[in-house]
C-alpha cells in the first residue's frame, strides 16, 4: 500500500487576533502540542498580515514545530497596488504556504478562477506551497452541480503548473454552505468530493501529482468530528477557521488527526 500523505491541519485565522492575542494563541498551541505530535501530522497557522512578524519571532524564539502561512497575496511582485501584499514579501519571510481562492476572497473580493491561477504561480514562482481553496454553495450542491462546479476550480486554478509542482499542492476542498455554520460535510461526502480534486489532478498532471497532492478539507471541521474525517482515503487534513482560533480546540483536532 503505499505510504500515507502527511496529512496538514491549518488554522486560518482569518480577520481574527491582533498581534497580541496572536502570539498568546501561538505561545499555547506550542504549549499544547508535543513532539510526537507532529511526527505524523504537520501545522500550519495562517494570522493575519500584521501579526506575521511578531508571530515568527516567537516561532523561532521558543523553536515552535509548527509552519507559518499567509491567508492571501497579491500575484504581482511590486507596483502601484494600494493595500495588497506581495508574494515576495511574503517569501522573505520565509513563510511556508500561502492560502489562495478562499471562497470568502472569492465572493466577497471578487476573485476569478484566473487569479486564483496567477496566484498559485507567483506563490510557486517564490517557493513557498499554494493551499488552493475550492468548493460549491449551497444551491450548487442541491442544483447537482457540486463535482463540476470543483473541477473547474482545479482545471482553472492548476493550468499552466507543472506535473512536479502539482504534486507539492495542497488543495482545501471547503464546500461554502460549511464554512462558518456549524454544519459539516458527512465524511462519506467530503471523502467523495476530496476524490474528486484528485481525481482532476490525476487527468491534469498525471498520476504521481495526484498520489502526491494533499487535499485538505475544511468547513465547521472541530474537535469532535476532526477524526472521522480525517480517516478518510482521500483527506489529508483540514483547513480550520473558527476552531483555530482558540489553542485548545486547534490543539485537540492536530492530535485527533494523527
Ligand atoms: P470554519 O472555516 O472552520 O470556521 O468553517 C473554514 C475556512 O473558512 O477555512
Amino acid at each position: 500500500m503505499a505510504e500515507r500523505r502527511q496529512p496538514l491541519i491549518s488554522g486560518n485565522w482569518k480577520m481574527h487576533h491582533d498581534h497580541f492575542e496572536a502570539l498568546r494563541t501561538v505561545q499555547k498551541l506550542s504549549y499544547n502540542l508535543a513532539d510526537h505530535d507532529y511526527a505524523k501530522v504537520a501545522v500550519s497557522v495562517h494570522p493575519p498580515f500584521t501579526d506575521l512578524r511578531t508571530v515568527q519571532t516567537a516561532m523561532e524564539s521558543d523553536r515552535m514545530k509548527f509552519a507559518l502561512g499567509a491567508q492571501h497575496c497579491h500575484w504581482e511582485e511590486k507596483g502601484a497596488f494600494t493595500g495588497e501584499v506581495s508574494p515576495v514579501f511574503l517569501a522573505k519571510l520565509n513563510l511556508a504556504y500561502v492560502i489562495c481562492g478562499h471562497s470568502e476572497r472569492r465572493e466577497l473580493f471578487g476573485e476569478t478562477d484566473d487569479d486564483v491561477n496567477r496566484k498559485v504561480k507567483a506563490i510557486l514562482k517564490h517557493g513557498m506551497t499554494p493551499i488552493m481553496c475550492c468548493g460549491e454553495t449551497d444551491a450548487e450542491r442541491e442544483a447537482g452541480e457540486a463535482q463540476s462546479k470543483v473541477e473547474g476550480q482545479i482545471r482553472a486554478g492548476l493550468a499552466g503548473i507543472t506535473a512536479e509542482q502539482a504534486a507539492g499542492l495542497v488543495v482545501a476542498y471547503e464546500p461554502i454552505w460549511a464554512i462558518g455554520t456549524g454544519k459539516t460535510a458527512t465524511p462519506e461526502d467530503a471523502q467523495e468530493m476530496c476524490a474528486v480534486v484528485r481525481r482532476v489532478v490525476a487527468e491534469v498532471h498525471g498520476a504521481d501529482a495526484a498520489a502526491g497532492v494533499r487535499v485538505q478539507y475544511g468547513g465547521s471541521v472541530k474537535p469532535g468530528n476532526a477524526a472521522d474525517l480525517m480517516s478518510q482515503a482521500d483527506i489529508d487534513g483540514a483547513l480550520v477557521g473558527g476552531a483555530s482560533l482558540d489553542a485548545d480546540d486547534f490543539a485537540q483536532i492536530v492530535v485527533a488527526s494523527v
